[in-house]
């Protein structure tokens, strides 16, 4: 083998070691990428139970529709809590909850039980055409953070 023949066949070497390091990573990528996919939950994911969204509904009957009104559209200064900017306006429950649980109601902000937020919040959802499950919502709001209010699959 000649010098020249030789450093042919190292260069085509080190190109396929290369070529084959390149697929691995993207295989890993992918993979990576797949998996982020299975984990991520949203809003579709059945994520309350009808029999939470009729507890959140006496709760919010109670608590919250004198000004939200029992339409969930609002009395023009208590904005709606429904419709097609409900979604884009929090991105996540966990964000819409934080929101609420922060100011409202505006006589005892945070009054109420956490569970009884979440009941609320399962009303709210159930009014926003999102589909009920077997599993209610709860969790700390770092987990309901994780749920993403997303646009139908
Ligand atoms: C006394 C009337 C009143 C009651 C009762 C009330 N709200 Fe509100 N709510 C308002 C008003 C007014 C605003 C808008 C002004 C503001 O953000 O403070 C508002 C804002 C909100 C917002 C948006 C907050 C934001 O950051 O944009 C949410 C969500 C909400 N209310 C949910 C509820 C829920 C759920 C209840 C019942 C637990 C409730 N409210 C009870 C009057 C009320």
């Amino acid at each position: 083998m000649s010098p020249r023949n030789l450093d042919a066949s190292m260069v085509k070497t080190v190109r396929s070691i290369a070529a084959a390091l390149l697929t691995i990573l993207l295989t890993l990528t992918v993979s990576a990428r797949g998996q982020g996919k299975t984990a991520e939950t949203t809003v579709w994911d059945k994520v309350f139970t009808d029999e939470q969204a009729a507890r959140g509904k006496l709760s919010y009957q109670s608590a919250c529709s004198d000004c939200h009104m029992e339409h969930l559209r609002g009395d023009g200064q208590a904005p709606p809590l429904k419709g097609e900017d409900f979604a884009p306006q929090w991105k996540t429950v966990g964000a819409f909850m934080a929101a609420m649980g922060s100011q409202m109601p505006p006589d005892k902000p945070g009054g109420l039980p956490f569970a009884t937020y979440c009941d609320i919040t399962a009303f709210i959802l159930q009014a926003n055409n999102y589909p009920a499950g077997n599993k209610e919502l709860a969790g700390s709001l770092e987990e309901l953070d994780k749920i993403l209010l997303t646009p139908k699959p």
